[in-house]
């Protein structure tokens, strides 16, 4: 068990394992979604940051065919062959490498002539937080692999295999913010996300220059994409565009909400008026970041959780605490983040701050008889990478 994973660390955890050095350490971090949920699989707008909790992946070539796969916490190893990809042979967290490989073949990589790998993994991206632990290990072993094969993929190609390997193979019906955040973050910047144009540009957002810290609130309330209320979700979001004639919700504006509130259900016509809001306050935060700063971005991000809070319905009582907790405690602003029903909020708030508002969500906690949170910092921090 390695505590404080590190590239040294994770070289050296692959030795003691393999008994022989890898080739190469390659990483990915995790990322925290500072405004627009929920809205990239309406080929949305959505503006996430690539955080420093990252997982490595230690990589060596096989002469078979075998992929074998440890990671510093599981105690048995996973191996299949390239020959076996099937998303029914994949088992637990060995889906998210092993979809990496299937949803290259899938893409239209031949697996033909390649051999396979010795892979070791370790991580500090924190499970079930909703900081994309998965992603992180789905874009680390997805660099690592593009380098050794020297398929020359783009970091866009990536995204769309990373994006597949967890609809198809680990089966969460997500959308690609998580792995284009991990894929395309830069230090100091948050990742402007077009889904619909497919692109995505860094912006910087100024935190640390202008005293400001960016505080991530564990609720330790656990969910599963893979079932339950974010499918439902997306299913009420293409229920909305069918019903409003648009191929999907990125083409409505706030100027059709009228003649949606005539046309929809009331339930479908909140999870519709949320997508359309919600793009636009991203368009919103990232000119108002840019051009005033990002004290100023504290009411978006506000309007976003009432948002998800009512509209949306994807808060839980945990989350709409910590948001609550965090702006009576001074928090320039505050919201849940990712894809909601327990997970982690997010609170932007002053240095000077950090440790009050911290204290306070703590001891709010606790007065409501909840299980401590766990809160921590984070930092906007480079994208997938080589790193030894
Ligand atoms: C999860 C998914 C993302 C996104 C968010 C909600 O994190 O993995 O694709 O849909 O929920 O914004």
């Amino acid at each position: 068990m390695i505590d404080i994973p590190s590239p040294q660390t994770t070289a050296a955890a692959f030795e003691d394992h393999y008994a022989r050095p890898a080739a190469g350490v390659w990483s990915a971090p995790g990322r925290v979604n500072l405004i627009g949920e929920h809205t990239d699989y309406n080929d949305g707008l959505v503006f996430p940051f690539a955080i420093e909790r990252r997982t490595w992946a230690a990589v060596a070539p096989r002469e078979d065919r075998i992929i074998r796969v440890r990671s510093g916490a599981m105690p048995d190893a996973a191996e299949i062959s390239l020959d076996e990809l099937d998303p029914a042979n994949f088992e637990d967290w060995s889906a998210y490498v092993f979809g990496v490989f299937w949803a290259m073949r899938e893409r239209g990589v031949s697996l033909d002539g390649r051999t396979g790998f010795d892979i070791l993994l370790t991580s500090d991206v924190p499970l079930g937080a909703g900081l994309s632990s998965s992603a992180a290990i789905e874009c680390a072993v997805a660099v690592a692999v593009n380098d050794l094969w020297e398929l020359g993929l783009s970091r866009r190609e990536l995204i769309y295999v990373c994006q597949l390997a967890e609809n198809g193979a680990v089966g969460a019906p997500t959308g690609n913010m998580d792995q284009t955040a991990s894929l395309m973050g830069e230090d100091g910047h948050a990742v402007l996300i077009d889904v619909e144009a497919e692109t995505a540009v860094p912006v910087p957002v100024h935190f640390g220059d202008e005293g400001l810290s960016l505080l991530v609130i564990d609720t330790r309330v656990h969910h599963s994409h893979a079932t339950g209320g974010y499918g439902e979700r997306r299913a009420s979001c293409e229920l909305g565009a069918r019903l409003m004639g648009v191929p999907t919700l990125r083409k409505l504006t706030e100027a059709d909400l009228e003649r949606a509130a005539e046309v929809l259900d009331d339930v479908t016509f909140r999870r519709v008026r949320h997508i359309v809001t919600e793009n636009a306050r991203v368009a919103r935060t990232a000119q108002v970041v840019q051009e005033e700063g990002p004290h100023r971005i504290g009411d978006l991000l506000v309007a976003s959780h009432a948002s998800m809070r009512d509209d949306f319905e994807i808060s839980c009582p945990e989350l709409d605490l910590a948001v609550e907790t965090a702006l009576a405690a001074g928090a320039v602003g505050a919201r849940m983040t990712g894809g909601g029903f327990g997970g982690a909020a997010i609170a932007l708030v002053d240095e000077s701050k950090a440790a009050e508002v911290s204290d306070d969500v703590d001891k709010a906690f606790a007065a409501a008889g909840y299980g401590a949170p766990h809160v921590f910092i984070v930092t906007p921090s480079q994208g997938a990478r080589r790193d030894a």
